[in-house]
Parts: C-alpha cells; sequence; structure tokens
C-alpha cells in the first residue's frame, strides 16, 4: 500500500469509527474500478462512510434515492418536451441525470435502497458498471470518466434483483 492510501486510510479513521476494513476494501475497490454493494441494517454508516471516502479521494459524490419510481430516464437524464419543439433534439436540451452526471464527472454514484429500483433501471446500471458507458436514444454516447458507482441496500433481496436483471429470470 502506498504512503498516500495508508494516510487517506488513517484520516477516515478518524471520521469513520470502527470500519477500517471496510474502508480499505472501498478504497481498493474504486482504486481498481470496481462497484461495490453494501448490505448492512440502516444506521450502521454505509452513508458515511461513502461520504468519507469520496470527501478523502477528493471526487464528486452523487447521491441518488433508490424506490420504485427511480425510471431509467430519472436515473440517466431526458431531453426538455417543451424545449425539444423548438430547439429539436439538441444536446444542450438534455437534462442530465444523476447517473450522466457522475459518469462525466468521475463522481462517486451512491444508490441507496438499490434493492427498490425497477428492474429496467437495475439493467441500464448494470450495462453501465460492465461496459463503462452508456448509449441514449438521440443523444449519444456518454462515456465513464471512471465513474464509481456503489450500490447500496438495505436488505437481503438484492442478489435475486442482480440474478433477473442479468439473467432475465422472473422474479423470484
Ligand atoms: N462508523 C461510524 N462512524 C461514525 N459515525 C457513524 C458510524 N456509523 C454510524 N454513524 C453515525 O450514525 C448515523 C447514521 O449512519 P448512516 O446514515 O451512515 O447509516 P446508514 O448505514 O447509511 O443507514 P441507512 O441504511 O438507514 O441509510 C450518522 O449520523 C453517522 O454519523
Ligand atoms: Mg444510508
Amino acid at each position: 500500500m502506498t504512503t498516500s492510501r495508508r494516510s487517506l486510510l488513517d484520516t477516515l479513521d478518524t471520521s469513520v469509527v470502527g470500519r477500517r476494513r471496510e474502508v480499505e476494501l472501498v478504497v481498493a475497490a474504486l482504486d481498481a474500478d470496481r462497484h461495490v454493494l453494501l448490505e448492512g441494517p440502516p444506521g450502521t454508516g454505509k452513508s458515511t462512510l461513502l461520504r468519507a471516502v469520496a470527501e478523502g479521494l477528493g471526487i464528486g459524490f452523487v447521491f441518488v434515492e433508490g424506490n420504485a419510481e427511480l425510471t431509467p430516464a430519472r436515473l440517466v437524464g431526458h431531453f426538455d418536451p417543451a424545449r425539444v419543439l423548438n430547439e429539436g433534439y439538441e444536446p444542450d436540451v438534455f437534462v442530465d441525470g444523476p447517473l450522466v452526471t457522475a459518469m462525466r464527472d468521475g463522481s462517486l454514484l451512491y444508490v441507496e435502497e438499490i434493492n427498490r429500483i425497477p428492474e429496467e433501471t437495475l439493467n441500464v446500471l448494470i450495462t453501465v458498471m460492465s461496459e463503462g458507458e452508456l448509449n441514449v436514444p438521440r443523444f449519444g454516447r456518454v462515456v465513464a470518466a471512471g465513474t464509481r458507482a456503489e450500490l447500496v441496500s438495505g436488505n437481503g433481496d438484492l442478489e435475486a434483483a442482480f440474478f433477473r436483471a442479468v439473467e432475465g429470470g422472473t422474479p423470484a
């Protein structure tokens, strides 16, 4: 481990109490451009840890509340309908959603309660996590500037959700 990483972990120890191992794992995952799923009961420091890590690494932090209303358009972004009427599907008529914002800036994307998001939205996330890019109809290709997706769940239904999304199986 490099000296800078060690001093980062020492600094994080003061803001995230008693979670050295978890912090190490998250930092290592980010260094390796991987994605992390944190599972744990409410109030056990998941959000605290991720915010502290983003701040410690000096990267942006984009928070998304995962729920059944998080459609792909809400996650990715959408064309402003009123402006499309006047200007057409121009790139600057596109309103970035949190995913595109995080991809552009290389920010840490934190989806809270990912187990609650609709399956089609999970599919979009999984594609971006594996491909590092996203194709938005009429807008074009968005390439991740080192997007870091942190997926956080509060319960254990996630394996089934991922299985459904990846395998296209029927809901458990
Ligand atoms: N390890 C920790 N170090 C410092 N503060 C902590 C730690 N764990 C929890 N806290 C404090 O407890 C509160 C709740 O923690 P936090 O919001 O991070 O939990 P969470 O796991 O994200 O919960 P939820 O699943 O409800 O989102 C925060 O105000 C935070 O300051
Ligand atoms: Mg939280």
